[in-house]
């Protein structure tokens, strides 16, 4: 069957909510995948920042397909071992001191929005449950985290929303202060802005938002489920910003292509909820938690994290290299590009893929999110597709 035959069949049962472009793909290894007919495709998206160590990673591999001929499944009635496992890794490597596990980045987002309504219920009463987020945002497409979502884009169709969200101008000290009062229980941010165009936040600014929460008694999350997993060059991005958030979010890259999402929590949330507050059936899934643990060990003890910076830094030379790229944002391997007067990411994205590479876009923006294991040789040729597409 060609792409256009599994266009075919997609547009006929399967829900109109995404504008594809016209290849199915089929194979992958690494940063490089291929279509129904065979043709190859570098990727510069990994799945839109979620296949962290590329496509079907040896190692990846090995631990999801031991795990699945294994124990593919149970409760959340009985402990398993890899969601012990990579709790246990996460919180070694983070400082945090609990997990619960989700299944994706709204889900993990949901969980941190329960911990801080409950914990400012209980510190100061029923008023506070108003959660501060910033416009522009991006934090999921459920009901309650679209609301949190600070577009009016997304504020619409479908209500009524979850109430209890304040949206304030990403830098806007003033407005943050003006915001905060005895019914905020959380102050929620993304270091850096991807869905919203890849804006990296600045730090005295990300710095001055901890300082009002910990002033205020209120708590600091960070949605870390794109920057998260050593996308910008360290395992968490607070870590660049010099913070520690009460809860941080994960997803995408952390099950290195399996469902997962996570919410970490610090000793001040680590006992917010009790039996029952929360759950998830598949949340914690042997399978996923494999490949998530097999993601951290390559990130952290096979050195794929400390080659993410040096990786960033050269591609990042190298777009600056091209004529039409007029600027380039965002942090680490979170990439956002700026193209010339005169052409639109989305024209540009379409023939890149027409030329064998796969990219996205984040606004205006063409976006980056490439697998952290890409090799020199695939990023030399991704950037020669991106250069000749223009
Ligand atoms: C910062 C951020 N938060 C939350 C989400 C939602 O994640 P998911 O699509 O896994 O629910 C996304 C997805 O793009 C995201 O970028």
């Amino acid at each position: 069957m060609t792409n256009k035959d599994y266009a075919e069949l997609d547009s006929k049962f399967i829900s109109n909510t995404y504008k594809r472009f016209p290849v199915t793909l089929e194979i992958g290894k690494g940063a490089t995948a291929y279509d129904a007919e065979g043709k190859s495709y570098i990727d510069f998206g990994s799945g839109i920042g979620v296949t962290s160590l590329g496509y079907c990673n040896d190692k990846w591999v090995d631990a999801v397909v031991s795990q699945v001929k294994t124990l593919q499944h149970t409760s959340n009635l009985y402990t398993t071992i890899p969601d012990t496992k990579l709790a246990e890794k996460l919180c070694t490597a983070t400082g945090y001191k609990k997990v619960f596990f989700a299944n994706s980045g709204a889900e993990a987002n949901e969980c941190a929005i329960k911990l801080a309504r409950k914990h400012g219920v209980s510190k100061k009463g029923e008023k506070c449950c108003n959660i501060i987020t910033f416009q522009n945002s991006f934090h999921g497409r459920t009901i309650t985290t679209l609301e949190a979502t600070g577009q009016d884009v997304f504020h619409k169709n479908f209500f009524p929303f979850t109430n209890g969200f304040r949206y304030v101008p990403l830098g806007d000290r003033e407005a943050l202060n003006t915001a905060v009062d005895d019914t905020v229980c959380a102050v929620m941010l993304e270091l850096v802005q991807g869905e919203g165009g890849v804006i990296a936040s600045d730090k005295d600014f990300v710095k001055y938002a901890e300082k009002v929460c910990r002033e205020n008694d209120i708590l600091f999350i960070i949605d870390e489920v794109q920057t998260g997993v050593g996308r910008t060059g360290t395992l968490l991005a607070s870590e660049q910003f010099d913070i520690k958030p009460n809860i941080t979010t994960l997803a995408k890259g952390l099950g290195g292509g399996l469902p997962i999402g996570a919410a970490l929590m610090d000793e001040e949330v680590e006992n917010v909820f009790s039996y029952g507050d929360h759950g998830s059936t598949f949340g914690g899934n042997p399978v996923s938690c494999a490949g998530g643990l097999a993601v951290l060990e390559e990130l952290l003890d096979n050195g794929v994290l400390g080659e993410v910076k040096g990786k960033a830094d050269y591609i990042r030379s190298k777009l600056l290299e091209i004529p039409q790229v007029k600027d380039v944002s965002g942090l680490g391997m979170m990439i956002g590009i700026t193209v010339d007067d005169g052409y639109t990411s989305a024209e540009v994205a379409n023939r890149c893929v027409e030329n064998g590479l796969l990219i996205l876009t984040a606004k205006a923006k063409l976006r980056l999110l490439p697998p952290l294991t890409i090799t020199k040789e695939e990023i030399d040729k991704g950037i020669e597709i991106l250069a000749k597409s223009f």
